[in-house]
């Protein structure tokens, strides 16, 4: 496997923090330099924290550049924007019609593929309705199969809901989907060690990016119950590879309302132990 790991011999400093970080112990020091442990190579998980942690950007990995990455701390926000994030994020049940520019939900998946997951796995597969057009189809065969789920009295007791959601939608209100033009689903392989977490951690980095650049996102457990109720393989009309893991959906899109605050919540529960 080549690594193509390169030291500038000039800009590296001897410091030796890239073989101290690098969790597989896969670099070494030889002569005062950063080299790879040939009998350890096959280990690397590419998580790439030589490259990040070298002081002068000295160490080039798998072909990047130091000097195209964000310099940090600098580009880190601040402790108070990032708390108003957390704290002023909210799901968003009304959304404009209009379709986001392709380009820019690319960008934000791009971002957000940048999350930890399980060794590094990076096997999330972001599946996403762009358009308008297909996002009415795949409302329509929703709302259509818990129709027919309704009529045919296979709800179980704990989605017995579902009716109100069917007549509701008769009605005019979209108690599901509430109109947002987009939806973003993540699932991984079966191989994957940690398939919850690397899902999970993927969609509420794409909220919070969301939440950063005015769009609004709405969690959504209704649409995988829905999908699991009227047992249509929807998940195969949007080339989801069927042995992936599946977890909630993500609808996203501008949203039609405006937060001027945050929320207040109670205190957390907070479990401080101390067994010394
Ligand atoms: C896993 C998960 C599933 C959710 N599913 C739905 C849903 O199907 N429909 C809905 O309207 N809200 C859904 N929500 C949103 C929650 O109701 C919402 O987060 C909560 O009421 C707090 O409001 P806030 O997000 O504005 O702080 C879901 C949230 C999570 C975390």
């Amino acid at each position: 496997m080549d690594l193509q790991f390169t030291v500038n011999q000039d800009l590296c400093i001897q410091c030796g923090a890239c073989a101290e970080d690098c969790p597989l112990r896969v670099i070494e020091m030889e002569s005062g330099y950063p080299v790879l442990n040939p009998s350890r190579i096959r280990l690397c998980i590419r998580c790439q924290h030589c490259l990040a942690v070298c002081p002068t950007g000295a160490l080039s990995i798998f072909g990047f550049k130091p000097e195209n990455s964000l310099p940090l701390p600098e580009s880190l926000p601040s402790v108070q924007q990032l708390t108003a994030l957390i704290k002023g994020r909210r799901s968003t049940r009304r959304f404009l019609a209009e379709p986001l520019d392709p380009d820019l939900i690319r960008q934000m998946i791009v971002t957000v593929a940048n999350g930890p997951t399980g060794k590094n796995n990076r096997q999330c597969l972001f599946t996403v309705i762009e358009d308008p057009a297909s996002m009415a189809v795949f409302r329509h065969e929703i709302m259509e199969g818990l129709r027919r789920a309704v009529a045919e009295k296979r709800l179980s007791e704990g989605l017995s809901y579902f009716r109100h959601v069917v007549s509701a939608w008769d009605k005019g209100r979209d108690i599901i989907f509430r109109n947002a033009p987009h939806l973003l689903i993540v699932t991984v392989p079966p191989t994957i060690t940690t398939p919850d977490a690397d899902i999970i951690i993927a969609m509420s980095y794409f909220e919070l990016l969301a939440a950063t650049m005015g769009i609004g996102t709405l969690w959504n457990a209704m649409i995988r119950w829905a999908i699991s109720t009227i047992n249509v393989d929807l998940y195969q009309r949007l080339n989801i590879p069927e042995d992936h893991i599946k977890s909630y959906a993500l609808l996203f899109g501008r949203p039609d309302v405006e937060y001027h605050r945050t929320v207040q919540r109670d205190e957390a529960m907070i479990n401080l132990v101390s067994l010394a």
